[in-house]
């Protein structure tokens, strides 16, 4: 069988994606250095990797690195709106196979997965499972080659939680969501500060002195309600957990229903991964001219189909705005089609922080390679977390305050 080389939207975008690659390469500290320490052993010559990411310009640094260290990468964007398609021709001029373009449909988008798959990998690095749930039910003999893989987000990894459970997961796949460097500073940080920034440039609306109902307050919904508290909003918590609603309380905000923060919010961000947090009841009771969008990992936190079903008209009315005009005269404005408003109408996160969670992919890649496990979620070792750390402090110059022997000796005595 020839395997499909790529399927992108134009070769000739390359020049500006590679411009765009090169911008984001200056600041990714940690991936440089990792790159630079292993090039010499080449680590990945003669290895498959399946990835399925978000296409642009800063994962096109991880997938380059991969393929500097030797690799065969095959890639397949993750979500149709942040594919771009210029980085996409960069890549393929880099030899990578790469199998997306913007805007494609839930088949193409399929069908882009099947070709990444075709090349039959050792690993795969996921963002949101869909990948590893394809290889599981299309195509099931090649679990038995996958040595393992990792997944990037909080939803994947709840999606291969679920298959373990089922005792349907084939082979190891480590929850780089779930390490220290990821969460704190790509959920935290990353999310907080690109949902922003997407809202702010789609839509060029004023934050300070709205009311922003953040729902969700995980490790992305802290950094999103932090941000808009900074910029002068006045900030409302939907939370169903009652530790994390206590957490948003004492942090200063106000915690309340989404009924009850229905008829309040100037603006509405959904960080739940869940399904339908914004629902006709609710938006019976919203507010004429509100701005919802999502941050969570699918398009199914807003339910579109209420928003239609009350709708007499639907139409784009800025790029990345869909305004709903309610038959009873309130105008609706979903941003980003309901999809992760910082990748869809942004750039994704800011590259410092992808800079680290990607160095954290290219370490447990390798870990993966080293090491043989029975299939399960497993975390990514504590030393590689740390490295994460480590490297990135080093880049900025920053020492860490050592242990005395006297202060190592204290902290594991009992005695006084
Ligand atoms: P998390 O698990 O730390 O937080 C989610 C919170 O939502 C929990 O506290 C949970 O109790 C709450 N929740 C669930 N259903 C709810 C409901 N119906 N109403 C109110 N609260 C509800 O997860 P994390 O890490 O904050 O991620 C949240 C979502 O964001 C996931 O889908 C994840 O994949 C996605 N994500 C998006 C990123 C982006 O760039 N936009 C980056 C990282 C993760």
């Amino acid at each position: 069988m020839t395997l499909p080389e790529y399927n992108i939207a134009d070769r000739n975008l390359a020049p500006q994606g590679k411009a765009k690659i090169d911008w984001a390469w200056q600041y990714m500290p940690v991936l440089r250095m990792l790159e630079e320490r292993l090039a010499p052993e080449k680590p990945l010559e003669g290895k498959v990797l399946s990835v399925c990411l978000h296409l642009e310009a800063k994962t096109a640094c991880l997938l380059r690195t991969l393929k500097r260290l030797g690799a065969t990468v095959a890639a397949a964007g993750s979500n149709p709106l942040s594919t771009q398609d210029d980085v996409c021709a960069a890549l393929v001029d880099e030899g990578i196979h790469v199998f997306s373009t913007r805007g494609m449909t839930s088949e193409m988008y399929m069908q882009n997965l099947r070709s990444a798959a075709a090349y039959d990998p050792e690993i795969i690095i996921d963002d949101g499972c869909d990948l590893v749930c394809l290889v599981h039910e299309e195509r099931p003999e090649l679990c038995a080659k996958i040595r393992g893989g990792c997944e990037e987000t909080t939803t994947g990894v709840k999606r291969l939680k679920a298959m373990a459970e089922e005792k349907i997961l084939a082979f190891p796949m480590y929850a780089v969501n779930d390490a220290y460097s990821k969460y704190l500073f790509d959920n935290r940080y990353g999310t907080g500060q690109s949902v922003w920034d997407a809202i702010m440039r789609t839509t060029n609306c004023l934050v300070a002195g709205k009311s922003v109902v953040v729902a969700g307050y995980g490790w992305c919904g802290r950094g999103v309600a932090s941000r808009a508290s900074g910029m002068g909003a006045s900030v409302i918590v939907v939370e169903a957990d009652p530790h994390r609603a206590l957490e948003a309380l004492m942090d200063g905000y106000r915690v309340m229903s989404m009924a009850e923060a229905a008829p309040l919010g100037d603006f509405f961000i959904t960080v739940t991964g869940n399904v339908s947090v914004i629902r006709g009841e609710h938006m019976d009771l919203l507010k004429d001219g509100v701005i919802l969008a999502n941050a969570g990992h699918f398009d199914v936190e807003i339910s579109k189909p209420h928003l239609e079903e009350r709708s007499s008209s639907v139409e784009t009315v800025r790029p990345g705005v869909t305004r709903y005009a309610f038959k009873d005269g309130r105008k609706i404005y979903l941003l980003a089609e309901g999809r992760l408003v910082n990748l869809a109408a942004g750039d994704g996160h800011p590259i410092e922080i992808m800079d680290l969670s990607f160095a954290m992919q290219l370490l447990t890649a390798l870990h993966v390679l080293h090491t043989s496990r029975e299939p399960g979620v497993y975390n990514v070792p504590e030393e590689l977390d740390k490295e994460v750390g480590a490297l990135k402090l080093e880049s900025l110059g920053i020492a860490l305050e050592k242990f005395t022997p006297e202060q190592e000796q204290y902290m594991k005595d009992w005695r006084e």
